[in-house]
């Protein structure tokens, strides 16, 4: 088997990647370790940039998304028991979000795969990568009982991050920068209409709670909780009970309650790893870096490094210039480390850490009510939240 770019993964990076080089005739084949409906349901993200929507519908995959997408022109800050709100298109020249959620997006891409007839292969296990630092690298893996060989120009590592693609590049060139939280967040499902139109993120004394929805029939909630914690030590009604004390406020809003569809908790950390190429091999996604959920950033800095490298490949094909795939790197780290600062950033502010003290305590208050009064702080934080564009 023979592709000019072979895919590692089929998440939001991969399959973005695969698309806009299938649009531009360049073939590619996708490996992705599990199932296709496993993919296609696994409830992570849900929030898009103005710029991953306009990726999307630029390449043709935006029609359920302009549909069934809810766009919001703002989020609420909660705090000292009131809403305070951020309005993003007075703040950023008119930008705006889209909630619409990961595995939809996934989907979407993966049925315009299918229809393309481009090569996708589920279930594919043992993958081993090959001759990166040569000009003919390779993979093989296992598929339907047999054993194949995937013969390349490039490998894109989009195999998220536990995956292989990683592990490739010698410990000597790559530089890890890592950070991880004392808290995870507990995530639930609700078959429950939202309660308010835009997503409100909630700063309480018991510890950081929001408020985000994918329909107008499902309400998305999370609770900051212990980094150990087990999902199945909450019960649905210790998580309304917890969900209500702390978006409680003079204004008594609480969220609609409903039959919980699904749960599960989900670590929190920040971590990139540098450079994001070495030799033929590119890292895109969360391969290469992770962003704690504040914010919402992972899924559109995945979708970010597939636009950039699909530009970088179409140029070296198009016309043998080497430049976009020699600055991939530090092109794609521009943006993640303003997403890794912003994460942190937002995660710092919200969310009570163990041993907090007095000191602490009132700082956060103080950027909180500074955040919300103050239009330049208020700018800083819409124009990250709908992606920084520089
Ligand atoms: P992934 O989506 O992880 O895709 C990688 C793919 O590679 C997977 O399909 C995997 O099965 C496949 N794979 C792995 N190893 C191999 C292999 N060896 N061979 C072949 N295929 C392989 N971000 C937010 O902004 N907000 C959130 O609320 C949020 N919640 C999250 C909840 C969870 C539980 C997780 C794990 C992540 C969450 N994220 C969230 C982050 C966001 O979902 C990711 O940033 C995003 O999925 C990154 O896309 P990706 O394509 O880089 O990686
Ligand atoms: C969602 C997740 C986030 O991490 C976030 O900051 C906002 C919304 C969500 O899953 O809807």
């Amino acid at each position: 088997m023979r592709t000019q770019v072979a895919i590692v993964g089929a998440g939001p990076a991969g399959l973005m990647l695969g698309h806009l080089l299938q649009r531009a005739g360049i073939d590619t084949v996708v490996l992705e370790a599990r199932s296709r409906p496993y993919i296609e349901q696994r409830v992570r993200a849900g929030v898009l940039e103005q710029g991953s929507v306009d990726l999307l519908v630029g390449a043709g995959v935006g029609d359920r998304l302009q549909r069934e997408g809810l766009v919001h022109d703002g989020i609420e800050l909660r705090f000292d028991r009131r809403g305070h709100r951020i309005d993003f298109p007075s703040l950023t020249q008119g930008r705006r979000i889209t909630v619409y959620g990961q595995q939809e997006v996934v989907k979407d891409l993966v049925a315009a795969r299918i229809a393309s007839g481009a090569p996708l292969h589920f279930e594919v296990s043992d993958v081993r990568i090959a001759g990166v630092e040569g000009d003919s690298p390779s993979i093989r893996f296992r598929h339907a009982g047999g054993e194949e060989t995937l013969a390349c120009d490039f490998i894109a590592g989009c195999d998220g991050f536990h995956g292989v693609c990683r592990g490739v590049i010698p410990a000597s060139v790559l530089t890890v920068h890592e950070r991880t939280y004392p808290f995870a967040w507990l995530g639930i499902l609700a078959n429950a209409a939202p309660a308010h139109d835009e997503l409100i993120y909630a700063h309480h004394e018991r510890g950081f709670a929001l408020f985000s929805m994918r329909s107008p029939t499902v309400t998305r909630l999370y609770l900051q909780v212990p980094p150990d914690e087990e999902a199945h030590a909450w019960s649905d009604d210790r998580i309304w009970a917890e969900l209500r004390r702390r978006f409680q406020g003079e204004d008594g809003w609480a969220p609609h309650e409903g039959p919980v569809l699904e749960k599960g908790v989900t670590g929190m950390r920040s971590f990139v790893a540098e450079p994001m190429r070495f030799g033929r091999l590119f890292l895109l996604g969360d391969a290469a870096h992770i962003v704690p959920p504040t914010g919402a950033k992972g899924m559109n800095l995945a979708l970010g490094d597939a636009r950039v490298l699909a530009e970088a490949l179409q140029a070296f094909y198009g016309s043998g210039d080497k430049e976009g795939l020699d600055g991939y790197s530090e092109r794609a780290l521009a943006r993640v480390w303003r997403a890794e600062h912003f994460s942190w950033w937002m995660t710092s502010m919200l969310h009570r850490f163990p041993g907090d003290d007095s000191f602490h305590h009132r700082l956060q208050m103080s950027q909180l009510r500074y955040v919300v009064a103050s239009r330049a702080a208020a700018t800083s934080l819409a124009e990250n939240y709908v992606g920084w564009q520089g």
